[in-house]
């Protein structure tokens, strides 16, 4: 992809989410196991890297959102890709790539608690603060960033540069 700048590098990467696990890992002692919930498709990459890092036993389950027109977050999101598995009486973690408006999350957030729940938290690796339109509650977050335009690592441009290792911005 061209004309794209570096933000973060892998080792900058790694090095914050190994902090976010442990700090995950101290919150969920004496948690018997925690239902990682990964939102299709950006965030299997900070999942993978995540869960590796944790100590916490997990299940892992996957969702897939998404918003009825455009790239835009509209706030007209369904649900493409259910979970498998009753949430009931279980404790919640949703690891997402990055909250924007907060739309999707505000949505996700009150799907599963419609599930009843034991308890729902949620990470996220990227937090564009300053583009918030609604109000949700983040548990852990991994780095604060600017309204740029990221790709790499998960985060893409039209479905491509998903794989590229770092992640970039583009001017
Ligand atoms: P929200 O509902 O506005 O919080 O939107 C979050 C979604 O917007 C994410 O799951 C991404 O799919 C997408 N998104 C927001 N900013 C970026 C970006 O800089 N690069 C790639 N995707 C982004
Ligand atoms: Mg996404």
């Amino acid at each position: 992809m061209e004309n794209l700048k570096v933000m973060y590098k892998e080792e900058e990467l790694q090095k914050r989410i190994r902090e976010m696990a442990e700090e995950i890992d101290k919150d969920y002692a004496g948690t018997k196991e925690v239902i990682v919930i990964s939102v299709l498709k950006g965030a299997v990459f900070f999942t993978v890297d995540l869960v590796k890092k944790m100590k916490t036993d997990i299940i892992l389950e996957v969702m897939q959102l998404s918003s009825y027109s455009g790239t835009e977050s509209t706030g007209n999101i369904i649900v493409k890709k259910d979970l498998d598995c009753n949430i009931e009486g279980k404790d919640i973690l949703i690891v997402e790539d990055i909250i924007d408006t907060g739309r999707t999350l505000k949505y996700l957030k009150e799907y599963l608690a419609s599930k009843n729940p034991n308890t729902i938290k949620v990470a996220v690796l990227m937090d564009k603060a300053e583009r918030r339109e609604v109000k949700v509650d983040v548990d852990y977050t991994g780095f604060v960033i600017p309204n740029k335009f990221i790709v790499g690592y998960g985060f893409d441009y039209d479905e491509k540069g998903r794989n590229i290792p770092y992640v970039g911005y583009i001017e």
